[in-house]
């Protein structure tokens, strides 16, 4: 590659999980730090990041796709310096640079903390790989957080031990990690300062996190939400991902008692037959799964849920898949994400006899939708009449309108003056859709009461 100058603009696409998603802020986080600004919309960057993900489909291929467009009929001084960072970039890294000459940068997801010093080089006509994995390393190096959204992201824990058959993330993102406590308050208070009100506590087995806390006392989740909880400023607390394995008595009690904890869980089942979890590798059953929903709702009974499923896995017969769609019926999900099996390279699903039709898998995910969709339209129904506190995160599409969320992570639209995002605003839920409601902020004199 030849020499070039440095970047004046950058975009940062990310195309995964909310981690992916917090990792991209944390890398456009740095590259501000070096004084070089987001691209305005519609405008071409000097340097694009290309965030991946591997989780489905031919992620690959997306990036190889992205990479033409950006580069298309352009000598090397017009297109952008291209970095390919993320899940993809730590999968498929070498053949990416073999592959695409115009990207200068794969960095993986324990290595973005480098992209600054592969810039430099990338400036000076070297091409660098690094998908290392040392050890959280990357946090200590990353930029303090000056400026957030009123919801914002605090990775704890990163990693996955599971092993879930048809899964790349252990390969992608390595071992399970905590992150330190102390680190991990500090980062929350200074979020708050910079306009957080909600944090959610990200991991790929958050609910595996463990520290030591300030007391010398070694903590799992549910301690570090319970000092989140005290940090002033902050209003409400979530987590995401859990695992079934790692759901105690604690996690569960804090649901019931801390109040700045919100009423929303999200926890991936996947199937509902056992012999397809076993296949999985699930280490759990349909039936330890719904007790351990059973004792959530005990603790905090208007608990809203929250899963994943595939459908298709190899060998899912007919039947096995009619439990899936019997364990929602059962369950009755506020919301889920839904998706069908896609064979990653290396993992052991990928070679399993029975791979299913793709039509069949088509057919499967349709009807499971259909029963998701309607569960989720009648949560929203049943919340009609309810006041609660909505976090407003952006202004709406029309003139006046806000839009924010509710504690049970519903979208909340509605009209009203004086309002800032970031603000707290009590609402009554007035008209329920499929993906979101409408409400009715209590009038600005109630407001004034209630502060009294
Ligand atoms: N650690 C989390 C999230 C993993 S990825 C967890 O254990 O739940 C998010 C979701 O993607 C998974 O829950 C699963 O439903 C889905 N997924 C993962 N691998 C997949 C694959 N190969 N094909 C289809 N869906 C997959
Ligand atoms: Fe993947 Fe399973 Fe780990 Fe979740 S628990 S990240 S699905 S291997
Ligand atoms: Fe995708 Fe990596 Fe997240 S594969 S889902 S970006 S952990």
């Amino acid at each position: 590659m030849k020499p070039t100058t440095a970047p004046r603009t950058y975009r940062v696409k990310s195309f995964g999980c909310q981690m992916n998603v917090y990792d991209g802020e944390r890398m456009a986080e740095m590259l501000g730090a070096r004084g070089i600004v987001p691209a305005a919309e519609g405008e071409d960057a000097d340097l694009v990041v290309l965030n991946t993900c591997h989780i489905r489909e031919k992620a690959a291929e997306k990036v190889y796709s992205d990479i033409g467009r950006l580069t298309k009929g352009k000598t090397q001084d017009k297109a952008p310096i291209i970095a390919v960072a993320g899940c993809v970039a730590q999968a498929e890294g070498e053949e990416i640079m073999a592959r695409a000459p115009a990207v200068s940068m794969v960095v993986g997801p324990q290595a973005y903390h480098r992209l600054p010093e592969m810039l430099d080089k990338a400036v000076a006509g070297e091409r660098s790989t690094d998908t290392d994995m040392p050890a959280i390393a990357k946090f200590a190096a990353l930029p303090e957080r000056r400026r957030t959204n009123p919801a914002s992201f605090l990775t704890v824990q990163e990693g996955c031990d599971k092993f879930c058959t048809y899964c790349v993330v252990p390969y992608t993102r390595g071992a399970e990690i905590s992150r330190p406590y102390s680190d991990l308050v500090t980062e929350a208070r200074k979020l708050v300062e910079a306009g957080a009100k909600e944090i959610t506590l990200l991991g790929q087995n958050v609910s595996a996190w463990s520290g030591e806390n300030d007391r010398g006392h070694k903590v799992g989740l549910a301690g570090l939400i319970r000092d989140l909880a005290q940090v002033d400023g902050l209003a409400r607390i979530r987590y995401t991902t859990s695992h079934p394995a790692d759901m105690d008595e604690e996690i569960i009690a804090a649901h019931g008692e801390v109040e700045k904890l919100m009423p929303f869980l999200h926890l991936p089942v996947q199937a509902g037959n056992d012999r397809v979890l076993k296949a999985m590798n699930r280490s759990h059953t349909v039936e330890s799964y719904l007790r351990l929903l059973e004792r959530f709702r005990e603790a905090r009974p208007d608990l809203a849920l929250s899963g994943d499923f595939i459908v298709g896995f190899p060998g899912e017969t007919e039947a096995e898949f009619e439990d899936t769609l019997k364990l929602v019926d059962e369950v009755r999900y506020a919301q889920a994400f839904s998706f069908k099996y896609s064979p990653r390279p290396g993992t052991p699903a990928a070679s399993m006899d029975g791979q299913v039709a793709a039509e069949v898998m088509k057919d499967r995910l349709a009807r499971l939708q259909d029963r998701l969709n309607r569960d989720q339209h009648a949560f929203n129904t049943a919340s009609v009449g309810k006041t609660c506190e909505v976090l407003v995160e952006r202004k709406g599409k029309l003139p006046g309108q806000w839009l924010g969320k509710s504690p049970w992570l519903q979208s909340v639209f509605f009209e009203g003056e004086d309002i800032a995002i970031g603000d707290l605003v009590q609402a009554t839920l007035a008209d329920a859709g499929p993906n979101s409601l409408r409400g009715e902020p209590v009038s600005a004199h109630e407001r004034r009461y209630e502060n009294a």
